[in-house]
């Protein structure tokens, strides 16, 4: 990790780097000019060509020239269909392998634009401007792409790395609290797999302050970056970040097709993380008091999420798609201290259904 006088911390995601800092923008020029690219398209959803456009093309005069393309904004976005019309729109612009396409939002921009880049004319250079604090702590970095088919998430996808992630802090200010407090879940989760004094920092700061959340957003990112380092193509140590994504997945998407309302990733995600926090005590990598304290600061932070039994069977039907499992048995990231995780834990179906009757119990009382 190295800082410039710009105020730019360069951190290195081992395929690519993240620039955090005011001076990210100015990277992110320096790069567009530096590379010379044959046509630039920005892509962006309604939301953040409206709050963050101006503001990119204030700080990238590079970019002035480039072309937009807006998607709706929304998870409904990361789809074959929305792909489809990306796919054409560069095709009718006889955009070639030398061009860049700039990513400006959050996860769902960067994941279905990554794989749009990762795919048109077999991959063309992307850049990624995340926009969302989940964009800029977690989604944005470390090259996987994805969208969503038949209701599973992120079942369709890619690795493709792009030539930079530039997180500019102050696009946050337009970002209202329920997507604040999503991407809060990841840097949760950042502290809990990797980093006891992160967790603890998150647990005092003001969100609202956006001086108080830059220093965390910089560690979130740095801890996000080094794991992906380590292992990019997630074969082990990455997997680390799937904590509370196994059951989160599965609350996720069952949220969407049970008309309950549905769930944000990062609410998603909290809410498997006292599921896979209770099952880590379970199978007795994790002590209860360190379960406690979990569940209390997330049961704190995000709305209970009703569930009844036919729901369970739901969520576990749901849940034999994720990618992690191996030989249809669940394979999950459990803790072993808030700070340490364990990777490919097995997990039986019916270790799975007690942890969501004791979330069901948890949030009746
Ligand atoms: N590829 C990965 O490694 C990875 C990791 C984590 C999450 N994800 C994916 O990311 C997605 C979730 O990301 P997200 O939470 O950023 O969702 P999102 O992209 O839908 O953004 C959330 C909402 O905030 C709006 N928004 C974004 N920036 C804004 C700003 N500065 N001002 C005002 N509005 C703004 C968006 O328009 C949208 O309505 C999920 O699809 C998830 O699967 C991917």
């Amino acid at each position: 990790m190295s800082a410039s006088p710009e105020q730019v911390t360069s951190i290195s995601a081992g395929r690519h780097d993240v620039l955090v800092g005011a001076g990210a923008l100015s990277a992110l020029q320096r790069t567009v000019q530096d590379m010379g690219p044959t046509a630039v398209v920005v892509l962006g959803d309604d939301n953040t060509l409206r709050h963050c456009l101006p503001e990119l093309l204030g700080r990238v005069p590079a970019l002035r020239k480039a072309g937009t393309i807006s998607i709706p904004a929304g998870e409904g976005s990361k789809s074959l269909e929305v792909c489809r019309e990306l796919w054409t729109h560069l095709a009718e612009r006889a955009v070639d392998r030398q061009a860049l396409l700039v990513c400006l939002g959050g996860g769902v921009v960067t994941d279905v634009g990554g794989f749009v880049a990762g795919t048109f004319k077999r991959g063309i250079r992307c850049a990624h401007v995340p926009t969302s604090l989940m964009g800029m702590v977690d989604a944005a970095i470390g090259g996987k792409t994805g969208i969503d088919l038949a209701g599973v998430k992120n079942i369709v996808g890619l690795f493709h790395d792009p030539v930079g992630v530039y997180v500019h802090p102050p696009f946050l200010k337009s970002l209202g609290k329920r997507e604040l407090l999503n991407g809060l879940a990841e840097m949760i989760k950042h502290g809990l797999v990797r980093d006891a004094d992160h967790w603890n920092a998150i647990r005092e700061a003001p969100l609202h302050d956006l001086d108080a959340l830059a220093p965390l957003v910089l560690r979130s990112a740095g801890i996000k970056a080094a794991v992906v380092a380590e292992d990019p193509l997630e074969s082990g140590p990455r997997k680390a970040l799937n904590f509370g994504h196994t059951i989160g997945h599965g609350l996720e998407a069952y949220s969407w097709e049970s008309g309950h309302r549905a769930l944000l990733h990062g609410e998603a995600v909290a809410l498997g993380m006292i599921c896979e926090a209770w099952l880590s005590w379970r199978t007795g990598l994790l002590d209860r008091e360190a379960y406690d304290r979990i569940a209390a600061q997330l049961q704190e932070l995000y709305r209970p999420f009703a569930l009844d039994s036919s729901a369970e069977h739901r969520i576990i039907e749901l849940m034999r798609n994720d990618k992690k499992n191996k030989a249809g048995e669940f394979r999950f990231t459990l803790l072993t201290a808030i700070g340490a995780a364990a990777v490919d834990v097995p997990v039986s179906a019916a270790q799975v259904q007690e942890a969501l009757d004791h979330y069901r119990l948890l949030v009746r009382e």
